[in-house]
């Protein structure tokens, strides 16, 4: 496991990656240093084309909310940090419409310091209503993607999908997202709409962010539509893992 150092310095080689470009850190940098470069540099370039991660905080029973769903604190602070310094790299952040009506989630940048991203929002039906905290902010740009007619507040970009059987195309989302002018994206959660990007093999990186907590019930972080029934069938990608401080951090390259 390599711990990472996000000095000031390697926090703003990370943030001028997305204005400048380039893919090097400093040689005079301490190992924890680079450590923290190597596990964010694939979310700030912008060099290498699209890039979408998810990212889950879960405690060790893998579990992402309560029973009744509590999930504010299920990461520790330095995994909610982490969250941060994942929006403060992205373009746009992506969650499912349960996220938005139970977590109520402003999805901003509080913990580091960056730019805000773009917030996405899959609602297939409708279902956010017009005062949702995240749609408030004009300072950012707010989607909504979804499949009826139903007009949103003032400033409120609507990707209008066609619903295939309950579900839209992850893929059709993903391609209207880009075709929108956002590059790199972070699937946020929660465990359904990750799990839509995943199957359909759309993520280039997941991060499963693991906080020392056992919660016993309640959602489990990732459920696949279609799992594998032998072990020998099932995804096992090159892992990288970081320590965060309070969490840890498996860093998954899902590009083979
Ligand atoms: N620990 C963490 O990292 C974390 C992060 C985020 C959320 N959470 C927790 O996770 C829970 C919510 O997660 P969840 O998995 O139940 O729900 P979710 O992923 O937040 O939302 C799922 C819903 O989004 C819509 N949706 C997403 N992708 C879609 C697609 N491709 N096609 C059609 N509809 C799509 C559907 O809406 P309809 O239902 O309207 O069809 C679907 O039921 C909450 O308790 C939240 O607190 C935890």
């Amino acid at each position: 496991m390599r711990p990472i150092d996000v000095s000031t310095r390697v926090w703003t080689r990370l943030l001028d990656l997305r204005t400048e470009g380039g893919s090097e850190g400093a040689p005079e940098w301490t190992e924890a240093e680079k450590a923290a470069f190597d596990l964010y540099a694939p979310l700030a370039s912008r060099n290498g084309g699209y890039v979408t991660v998810a990212q889950i905080g879960q405690s060790l029973d893998g579990r992402i909310a309560t029973v009744t769903g509590d999930a504010r604190d299920v990461s520790g602070p330095d995994g909610l940090a982490h969250l941060h310094r994942m929006r403060a790299l992205v373009d746009a952040v992506v969650i499912g419409v349960r996220t938005a009506l139970h977590d109520l989630p402003r999805m901003t940048v509080r913990l580091c310091e960056g730019p805000n991203p773009a917030r996405v929002v899959i609602d297939p039906k409708g279902r956010l209503p017009d005062d949702a905290p995240l749609l408030q902010s004009q300072e950012v740009r707010r989607i909504v993607v979804q499949a009826v007619d139903r007009p949103r507040p003032n400033g409120v970009e609507v990707i209008r999908l066609p619903d295939q059987n309950g579900a839209l195309c992850a893929r059709a989302i993903l391609a209207a997202l880009h075709d929108a002018n956002l590059q790199t994206i972070m699937v946020e959660g929660g465990g359904i709409t990750i799990a839509n990007f995943l199957d359909a093999g759309l993520l280039e990186r997941l991060h499963v962010a693991i906080a020392p907590l056992l919660i016993g019930g309640g959602p489990q972080s990732l459920t696949l539509p279609n799992p594998v029934r032998r072990l020998s069938d099932a995804m096992r990608p090159d892992a990288q893992i970081y320590g965060l401080g309070s969490d840890i951090v498996f860093d998954c390259d899902l590009r083979a």
